[in-house]
Parts: C-alpha cells; sequence; structure tokens
C-alpha cells in the first residue's frame, strides 16, 4: 500500500523491476467480473484475459472458435472488476497473424473498447512485424512461446514442446527477437524446466511460466485450473488448492434436496 493507502497499480514497468530485483510475479486468469475482484483482491500481479475463456467459458474444445468481439467482452467485465493488477488480454486466433495492419486494428479494437492495458499474441518470427506494429501504437505486447495453443492443428498434441535441439533453438531465438522487438514479458507454456531456465537468464524482459518449471521469473494458471473447477484437465505442472467442481455439486445437491423437501424457504428466509 502507498502512504495514500490506496493499492501501488502495477504496470509493465514494475514487472521489470520485480525480476531485477529477483521478487517472483504471478499472474492468473479471469473472465468476468466477479472472480477478476477476487483475484485482483487477492494480490496477484497480472490478469490474463485469456483465451482459454473459448474452453473454460464457452467449451469449445480449442482456443481457435474465440472472436475478437468475445475477447472485448470478457475484458470489458475484468477491467470492471480492478484494481491493482496489470490486465493482459490476448488477442484471439486470426485477429493478427499474417497481416501486421489487421493485427495493430485488433490490438486499438482490444485497448480502446476495453480499456486493459496490454495485449498478448502467440508465436515468434511469424508474427514479430505484427508485434512491431502494434507497439509502435504504444500498445505493450506480451509474447507467447513454447506451446502455443491456437497453432493445436500444427502440432496435433498439447504434449511439452521443444525437448529437442532445434525447436528448443528457435524458442532461444524468438524469445530474443521478441525482447529485441519490445515485449515486455514472454509466456512460456510446457517447455523444459532447464530450457525455460536458461531463456530466463539470457532476457532482460520477465518470462512467465505454465508448465515450464520453478525458474521463469512469474508463473501463471488457468484460474478454473486452481480452483478444481475444470476437474477432468489434469495436467502435471497443474497444482489445483480447491476442488470446486465437487463442493459446487454438493452445493446444489444440498438446494435441490432442500426445496424439494419444502426446508427452503424457511420461515426467516420468507416476509
Ligand atoms: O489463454 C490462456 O489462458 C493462456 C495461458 C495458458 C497462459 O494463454
Amino acid at each position: 500500500m502507498s502512504v495514500a493507502g490506496k493499492a501501488r497499480k502495477v504496470t509493465t514497468h514494475t514487472l521489470l523491476e520485480m525480476k531485477a530485483s529477483g521478487e517472483k510475479i504471478t499472474m492468473l486468469t479471469a473472465y468476468d467480473y466477479s472472480l477478476a475482484k477476487i483475484v485482483d483482491g487477492g494480490g496477484v500481479d497480472v490478469i490474463l484475459v485469456g483465451d482459454s475463456a473459448s474452453n473454460v467459458m464457452a467449451g469449445n474444445d480449442t482456443t481457435i472458435p474465440i472472436t475478437l468481439d468475445h475477447m472485448i467482452y470478457h475484458a470489458q467485465c475484468v477491467v470492471r472488476a480492478v484494481d491493482r493488477a496489470l490486465i493482459v488480454v490476448d488477442m484471439p486466433f486470426g485477429s493478427y497473424q499474417g497481416d501486421s495492419k489487421e493485427a495493430l486494428s485488433s490490438a486499438i479494437r482490444i485497448m480502446k473498447e476495453s480499456d486493459a492495458h496490454a495485449v498478448k499474441l502467440e508465436g515468434g518470427s511469424e508474427v514479430v512485424e505484427s508485434v512491431e506494429r502494434i507497439l509502435s501504437a504504444g500498445i505493450p505486447v506480451m509474447g507467447h512461446l513454447g506451446l502455443t495453443p491456437q497453432s493445436i492443428y500444427k502440432f496435433g498434441t498439447y504434449t511439452v514442446r521443444a525437448k529437442e535441439e532445434e525447436e528448443a533453438a528457435k524458442l532461444i531465438e524468438d524469445s530474443k527477437l521478441l525482447e529485441q522487438a519490445g515485449c515486455f514479458s514472454i509466456v512460456y507454456e510446457k517447455i523444459p524446466a532447464g530450457l525455460a531456465a536458461k531463456a530466463s537468464k539470457i532476457l532482460t524482459i520477465p518470462t512467465i511460466g505454465i508448465g515450464a518449471g520453478p525458474d521463469c521469473d512469474g508463473q501463471v494458471l488457468v484460474l478454473h485450473d486452481l480452483l478444481g473447477i475444470t476437474h477432468e484437465f489434469n495436467p502435471r505442472f497443474l497444482r489445483r488448492y480447491m476442488q470446486l467442481y465437487d463442493e459446487i455439486t454438493g452445493a446444489v445437491q444440498n438446494y435441490v434436496s432442500d426445496v424439494r423437501s419444502g426446508d427452503f424457504p424457511n420461515e426467516d428466509e420468507s416476509y
């Protein structure tokens, strides 16, 4: 807390300072007002309005179908809730690949219509022109390398990436390219811990890992996984802090039983 008693807001510069001083960065996803308020109040540094909303919120098998309009809607809900955290919004599949002009207009729409603070996009050398163009408009960009779920049909599986030397070398080169282009941070998803540690040492910008071991400068998880709402998703990297699927099921079953038995509402709960 600052002297004025208000929580200090996290900026992209805060994250760079945190890396420099060895302070770990925390990032979680949120897609709606109510949970974003809890996550921000819990003290997380970065809230990612992830395109994992496609799976978690909309029930799609992949992140491919989510649209720019959907992402802007989720970002607007999150922005209304948050006082302290830096809010980063995923650019959805098809809104930035291949055409840097379109990438810039997509990023501008996200920033203008949601009031979020930064965008994230997947890929290295293939998207560096888009990254540079977005940055030229003063919009902060977070990179995302390793397992990039928007390319699932190219990879074919969600297994660990960059285990082979060639792919590991490309990841290091792409990381340097993104840093040189001006990205303020890079997410590493599902890569060997040793590779993430090596890349995090080389870069001056912070790395945020998901399934990338303990030596990234920060960690990110999908909130619904951490809370145990998505109970069928069990990757090795996931630590569940709650089992909400079971808790919520129990609460719903108790409600159903109370209504059916006439126990709810009782006299105190009536006017
Ligand atoms: O969309 C998302 O939730 C993400 C995280 C897995 C980093 O990109």
